[in-house]
């Protein structure tokens, strides 16, 4: 048998062989628990299928699943690089039966496995049971032909399992390789069982019970099985290895590093070796699976491992951030089993090298006050808490590298006074929130945040997961409880709800657990990181400490997504139709449309936009991957990502980039942009894929303040309903034009002219039908007043500026004179002008004269200059009298009266 890879494979295809479902590895940040820090054995992704709240579409399954045992309640942490079999990340190979088989086709199973597939002697075998479990031992012997004296009885924790202190758990029995007696050690409970000799590689757990919390045990309902075999120690004997760091996989890891450093794997520096090919594994597939450094939770534990690691790097005389450098080998050596590790690659190497690159800013300073306040110390003494405090706080020296630095000569630290400089420091930081303006508004949350830390957000990578309550708020004041129909908010140790922020709106939906159940109707941020739940209880009391499944609305989360994604894709694209100075102003991504302001001194034309739109979907129908990575906020700017100009930022950010770099990228070329096509700091969530989007339809552009305009757009299914609704309004208009809807717009072009066409024919008609009725032959009749000719006419239902034609016209023919005419409408309206020519408007005003009559028409006002004037009413009844009224108005001309 030779590499680790093959023995995976063998492992999961025998029990595939013999019907079981090959299952992928869970990830490591458990989302089906909310107790455990890291998914810590196999059996934790069937955790609710063994107790019968799970149903699956087998009973039968096999995994290689990754383990971290580092932070939680298993730590091995310390450990690792000093001995043979400390991993913080190892791969657990295991077989389940969810009430299929039980006991006897197990050991069938595992005995034909180790004995056939992986042909180990039988003689080198030896067999565990616990204490009174007359079944297994009946089996071993009957199945195997182990003599009694390698069938040991063992009591106690070590042949029963329990997942936790509550869950599934069974009396289990456990193979041993025996590596021989050149190896000092005894056999499973004799006195030597410390010893290295024998070696347990695999555990079969007999499911029976399900541990509740208070001591109860009640049975599952059907008995069930549970294996697991560490993939290191069953490669370190079948390599015929005594030491799981002489296996294939690790031997080429130390390699990597060995070249990298110039170290001798064999040398004195051979734990330091370990130790960096150890936590990088941890590291690397920890980051890929979503967990980021920090100094809360995972993301501590995770910086802990790295910082662990990089200390290591720096005994070992490397002058640079040597970590990054060896994920090309790591992918290479797990890369096909575990895909996520070559999709996270770049991520990885960032996040590594950006650690490393900040730490060792500080290493080196920390390292030295660290030997000269050890200096005076010998074995046995207690290092200064204060100043481990110091090297934590200042120096990021997480405790256990501290505690680490100082092991190897015997020194330990005095940890109750770094916990007492710790609790000093938290009750200064609290004392300074307490005078801020938001901790005035919003008393309750710091309080919280500083009891509880930062949720752990795991929505990136999952919409469902478990979380346990932590604190419940209702009306800004901590309570135990919310009863079916109260409303308040819910925290919780870790969620895969997004809270609103980056214009992205707070995720919905629904949480259910132990006859509870609520719904999720917003998800905000408070005090930085506590995620706040807005939720109502349906049904049940919701309790503090409540295990509860969350689900994030799906099919509202997917949309929210691809509008995220598309905003990022129209920002570049507008920068590059538009110009460089495009610069973001606000966004809002819901469900259901986005919006994008930004800087930009005027509108943008129809053809610029089509432009914007066309690139946007292009790099849609690029269908690239959108990657997302941790870096240096300089780093990041440096690789041209887009960030919000006045915002703060911390010094690492989250940096999304999507589209293909190589494609042609307008302003954003310059400088060494190859992280992609778009570039933004962002914390939002996004697509997998650009094709994800669908479509992208920008349905608005807009003003909203001087020199920031608008654009509004619909994603996927929003977009395609968009499209589809204007096309089927097309298809209609074209139908009623009786055309095809490439014609339609000609079709209402000629429309559009016949109708001018025909309204000025019909004007002129009317015209005339008007001046028919008044004038004759031989020219219009008038009638003198005051030896001024006046022509005074009521007319019906002619227009206004139809009105004004006319009066003009009367107006030519006559010479000099006064034109007065109204017109009735049958909609109850009243028309009313007045003309005088030139000659006689120093006596006969127009406008004057027009105020003598428009009030007949029960209108108030009217207006105009000296020759013409234009008013009306409601009271077309009242047009003979404004005609009389206004005729009595008319003065005698002065040219007249001079002569
Ligand atoms: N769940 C068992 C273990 O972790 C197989 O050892």
């Amino acid at each position: 048998m030779s590499g680790v890879n093959e023995i995976r494979s063998t492992f999961l295809n025998f029990f595939a062989a013999n019907g079981h479902e090959i299952v992928p590895s869970s990830p490591l940040v458990p989302r089906n628990d909310p107790t455990l820090m890291f998914t810590n054995a196999g059996m934790v992704q069937f955790k609710n299928v063994f107790t019968g709240v799970e149903k699956r579409p087998y009973n039968r399954a096999t995994t290689s699943q990754k383990c971290v045992r580092a932070g939680g309640k298993h730590n091995d942490l310390d450990n690792v690089g000093y001995t043979a079999r400390h991993h913080t990340f190892f791969e657990m190979l295991g077989n389940f039966s969810f009430g299929d088989y039980f006991k006897e086709n197990a050991i069938e199973l595992a005995w034909k496995l180790v004995t056939k597939e992986f042909g180990l002697p039988k003689d080198k075998l030896t067999a565990t049971v616990y204490i009174d479990d007359d079944e297994a031992f009946g089996l071993w012997k009957k199945i195997a032909g182990l003599p009694e004296s390698r069938i040991i009885r063992i009591a106690g924790s070590d042949n029963f399992w329990q997942m936790g202190d509550t869950g599934p758990c069974g009396p289990c029995s456990e193979i041993f390789y025996d590596h021989g007696d050149k190896i000092w050690g005894g056999p499973p409970g004799s006195p030597e069982a410390d010893g290295d000799r024998f070696i347990e590689i695999w555990n079969l757990v007999f499911m029976q019970y399900e541990q509740l919390e208070g001591g109860v045990r009640n049975p599952l309902p059907k008995p069930s099985i549970d294996t697991g075999a560490g993939l290191e120690r069953v490669a370190a004997v079948l390599q015929g290895k005594h030491d799981n760091y002489d296996i294939d996989l690790f031997v080429a890891l130390i390699r990597a590093i060995a070249d990298l450093t110039n170290a001798d794997p064999q040398g004195p520096q051979k734990a330091s070796l370990r130790v960096i090919a150890d936590h990088l594994r941890a590291s690397s597939f920890l980051i890929s699976d979503g967990v980021l450094p920090s100094n809360e939770g995972r993301g501590y534990v995770l910086r802990r491992i790295m910082r662990r690691a990089m200390r290591h790097a720096q005994l070992l005389g490397a002058r640079e951030p040597l970590m990054h450098k060896l994920v090309g080998t790591l992918s290479r050596e797990m890369g096909q089993a575990y895909p996520e590790l070559i999709r996270a690659e770049a991520l990885i190497k960032e996040t590594l090298r950006l650690e490393e690159t900040r730490f060792r800013k500080t290493l080196e300073r920390g390292l030295a006050i660290l030997d000269e306040k050890s200096a005076s110390l010998t074995k046995g003494d207690m290092f200064d808490g204060d100043v481990a405090f110091t090297l934590y706080d200042t120096y990021g020296f997480p405790l256990d590298l501290t505690q680490d630095a100082l092991k190897s000569r015997g020194i330990s630290v005095d940890q109750a006074s770094f916990t007492d400089a710790m609790d000093r420091q938290r009750a200064k930081a609290r004392a300074a929130w307490a005078g801020s303006g938001e901790a005035a508004t919003e008393a309750v949350w710091f309080p919280l945040r500083e009891k509880l830390g930062a949720t752990e957000f795991l929505g990136y990578e999952t919409e469902t997961a478990e979380g346990a309550v932590t604190a419940l708020v209702k009306d800004g004041a901590e309570v135990d409880s919310l009863k079916a129909g109260e409303s308040g908010v819910i925290v919780l140790n870790q969620t895969p709800f997004y809270g609103e922020s980056g214009g992205q709106v707070g995720d919905t939906g629904v949480m259910t657990g132990d006859g509870v159940r609520v719904r999720i109707t917003d998800t905000q941020k408070k005090a930085g990181d506590l995620f706040a739940h807005i939720a109502t209880v349906e049904q049940g009391t919701l309790k503090l400490g409540t295990a509860l499944q969350l689900d994030v609305d799906h099919g509202r989360r997917s949309a929210i997504r691809a509008n995220h994604s598309a905003t990022h894709i129209l920002h570049e694209a507008l920068r590059q139709v538009l110009g460089d100075h495009i610069a973001q102003r606000g966004s809002l991504v819901s469900p259901d449309r986005l919006r994008f302001d930004f800087v930009h001194p005027k509108p943008i034309t129809p053809e610029e936009l089509a432009r914007v739109e066309d690139i946007a979907n292009d790099v849609v129908l690029e269908n690239a991957e959108v990657t997302t990575r941790l870096m240096g906020l300089d780093d990041a700017r440096e690789a041209g990502a887009r960030a919000l100009f006045g915002e703060k930022y911390g010094d690492e950010v989250r940096v999304v980039s999507m589209g293909n770099a190589a494609r042609e990228l307008g302003s954003n070329a310059q400088g060494s942009n190859t992280l992609g096509w778009s570039v933004e700091l962002c914390g939002g969530t996004h697509v997998k894929r650009t094709g994800d989007i669908g479509l992208i339809a920008v349905t608005s552009e807009s003003a909203v303040a001087s020199g920031v305009r608008r654009i509004e757009a619909l994603t996927a299914r929003g977009a395609r309903n968009y499209a589809s609704h204007n096309l089927s309004l097309a298809k209609a208009a074209a139908a009623e034009l009786r055309t095809t809807v490439e014609d339609v717009p000609a079709r209402i072009n000629e429309l559009l002219e016949e109708r001018k066409k025909l309204e000025r024919e019909l004007s002129d008609a009317r015209k005339k039908l008007a001046m028919g009725a008044v004038s004759g032959t031989k020219g219009p009749e008038y009638e003198l007043i005051n030896d001024v000719k006046v022509i005074a006419k009521e007319l019906h239902n002619i227009k206004p500026n139809e009105l004004r034609g006319i009066a003009d016209d009367y107006k030519k023919q006559l010479g000099s004179g006064v034109v007065i005419l109204t017109t009735s409408s049958d909609d109850g309206k009243a028309g009313l002008v007045v003309a005088v020519t030139p000659d006689l408007t120093s006596s006969n005003n127009a406008v004057q004269l027009l105020q003598a009559g428009v009030t007949l028409l029960g209108g108030t006002k009217g207006g105009g200059r000296a020759e013409f004037a234009q008013g009306g009413g409601n009271n077309p009844a009242g047009t003979k009298n404004a005609i009389n009224a206004i005729k009595h108005s008319v003065q005698p001309s002065l040219t007249a009266k001079s002569e």
